[in-house]
């Protein structure tokens, strides 16, 4: 399976920002973690990073043919842009959402996700191991 893994907003900086809620390592060694971790079973593991949401949107739209499926944390954008969800909405690929964090557990605004109802499934609150667990969720 070739897979794409999409991050959003704000998480380009994690392993600096807010260590004790997303831990140090960066994430691109997150990413590459990944990589190996999807090559190690046979698949391939491909990487989107933008703080943009016209671009997540395009890069969305993009994958119908490309992708056997996305995952996608859309950090912040997760709990109030519908352009990524019409975006998600609208491509022919599965979408599992993914958060680091336990967002249940956090301020009342990270509870809900408009992303959800439109997504294959939603993997959170494993750190990164939230990713590595929705790529497992493809591999099954
Ligand atoms: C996050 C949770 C969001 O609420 C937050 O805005 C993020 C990261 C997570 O991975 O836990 O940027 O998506």
């Amino acid at each position: 399976m070739k897979l794409l893994i999409i991050n959003g907003v704000n998480l380009s900086s994690t392993g600096r920002r807010e260590q004790a809620v997303y831990g140090t390592r960066t994430l691109d060694e997150i990413n590459a973690s990944l990589k190996a971790y999807a090559a190690a079973r046979g698949h391939t593991a491909e990487f989107f990073t933008s703080d943009l949401e016209g671009e997540l949107c395009a890069e969305i739209a993009h994958a119908e043919g490309k992708y056997d499926g996305i995952i996608l944390n859309a950090g912040a954008y997760s709990h109030y842009s519908y352009a990524i969800r019409d975006a998600i909405a609208s491509v022919g690929v599965p979408v599992v959402e993914v958060h680091m964090s336990n967002v249940h557990a956090r301020e009342e605004f990270r509870r809900h996700s408009v992303l959800t109802e439109v997504c294959k499934g939603e993997i959170l609150g494993f750190g990164e191991d939230s990713y590595r667990l929705a790529l497992e969720s493809f591999f099954v």
